[in-house]
């Protein structure tokens, strides 16, 4: 049978730039003979709109069930004051909780076309290529105990960074895992100069290195690790680092290559019967309530982040090469839509007529 995808469009933009994935599935499977098994349904307010949740039990089966999930994004004006239980975003963390996404993945890619746009000199990303790996369901967002406490005549706010052996090897080997399909080179960031997480975070990615001896690895503290993103990014492929960090880390290499409509991202769990492992793909962006309805969303982030899926788990990766080099010579062919504005006299195009140019990129590849 087809690899099954279930796509869960959410609010705002997301069904916009979901549109546009939705015609590259089908591309693929008209044009490569790669066809998908592709159901579609309610997250976030969507799905609160209709059912009084933000994401209905049958839709968690679903996700379950199949090899990867696309989702678009969630939440906007209209939600903002629902209770905290039915908030839109409850509907994504119950995804990312019950399949158990404990490894985040977001790359930052830089378009030579797009260099300009960069926080950094053209010379130091053009060509830019990593992905950092964030543990993402542990550490110091988690550990107990936490609180603010009373301590004699004041308060203190308390958080534990807490990390077990089995969480650490987990996040290590999907890191491991990546630096095979990329270019077999893993650099870990810790504190463990501080930090007894630290030295426990060497110390297992250090041994599950065993069961990757092709890859080279290395290891650097977190503080230097910033340091070097923004002053050398290019030495780096895969990074793989904790949740705090990483969250930190993460943001920081975005920034790397320019706009949020760019960014896509993958959270990765435990490998399923078919080896692959549970997956979510989705931008990196959010609803974009002040564009939705303009047709002015940037739909790269989305098909991005479909590439990935490619990539992880449908084992495509020459399918996902050709799709980022469509959206590379798409990019170099002057077509931007409204957020990718920066030159004089270029003409924004629709988020439909990006998609138009992608699928004719992938026509002509
Ligand atoms: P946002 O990412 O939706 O928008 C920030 C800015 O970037 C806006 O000016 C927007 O127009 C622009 N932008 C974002 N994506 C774009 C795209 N694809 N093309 C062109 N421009 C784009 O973040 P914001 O405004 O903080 O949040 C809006 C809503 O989205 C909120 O309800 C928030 O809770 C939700 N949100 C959802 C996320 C998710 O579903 N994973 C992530 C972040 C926010
Ligand atoms: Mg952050």
């Amino acid at each position: 049978s087809n690899p099954s995808i279930l796509i869960l469009p959410g609010d705002g933009i997301g069904p916009e730039v979901m549109a546009q994935v939705t015609r590259i599935i089908d591309w693929y499977g008209e044009k490569r003979d790669l066809a998908f098994d592709v159901s579609t349904d309610l997250v976030g307010g969507a799905a609160y709109d209709a059912h009084g949740v933000p994401l209905h039990d049958d839709t968690m089966a679903k996700a379950m069930e199949v090899d990867a999930v696309l989702l678009g994004a969630v939440g906007g004006p209209k939600y903002d004051d629902l209770d905290f239980s039915v908030k839109p975003e409850r509907g994504l963390l119950r995804l990312r909780k019950e399949m158990d996404l404990f490894s985040n993945l977001r790359p930052a890619q830089c378009f030579d076309a797009l260099a300009d746009f960069s926080s950094l000199k053209k010379e130091l990303v053009a060509g830019l290529d990593i992905m950092i790996v964030r543990e993402l369901t542990s550490g110091v967002y988690f550990g107990e105990p936490r609180g603010i406490f009373n301590e004699g005549n004041e308060r203190v706010g308390i958080n534990t960074q807490r990390y077990t052996e089995s969480e650490i090897e987990r996040a290590a080997r999907s890191a491991f895992e990546l630096a095979m399909v990329r270019n077999k080179k893993l650099c870990s960031m810790e504190k463990a100069n501080v930090m007894e997480s630290g030295i426990l975070w060497r110390e297992v990615v250090t041994r599950v290195h065993a069961d990757y001896p092709e890859v080279e690895l290395s290891h650097m503290y977190a503080d230097n690790g910033a340091m070097q993103l923004v002053r050398a990014p290019k030495q780096f492929d895969v990074i793989v680092t904790d949740n705090l960090f990483g969250d930190i880390l993460s943001d920081c290499a975005a920034m790397l290559t320019g706009s949020l409509g760019m960014l896509p991202s993958a959270s990765l769990g435990a490998p399923m019967d078919n080896g692959r492992p549970r997956a979510m793909y989705e931008p990196v962006h959010g609803s974009a309530p002040d564009i939705t309805g303009q047709a002015k969303a940037n739909p790269i982030a989305c098909i991005l982040s479909f590439a990935m899926a490619l990539r992880y788990s449908f084992a495509e990766g020459a399918e996902a090469d050709r799709l980022e080099a469509a959206v590379e010579s798409v990019l170099a062919d002057g077509v931007r839509t409204a957020d990718l504005l920066g030159e004089e006299g270029v003409t924004p195009v629709s988020t439909s007529e990006m998609g138009d140019a992608v699928l004719a990129a992938l026509d002509a590849s």
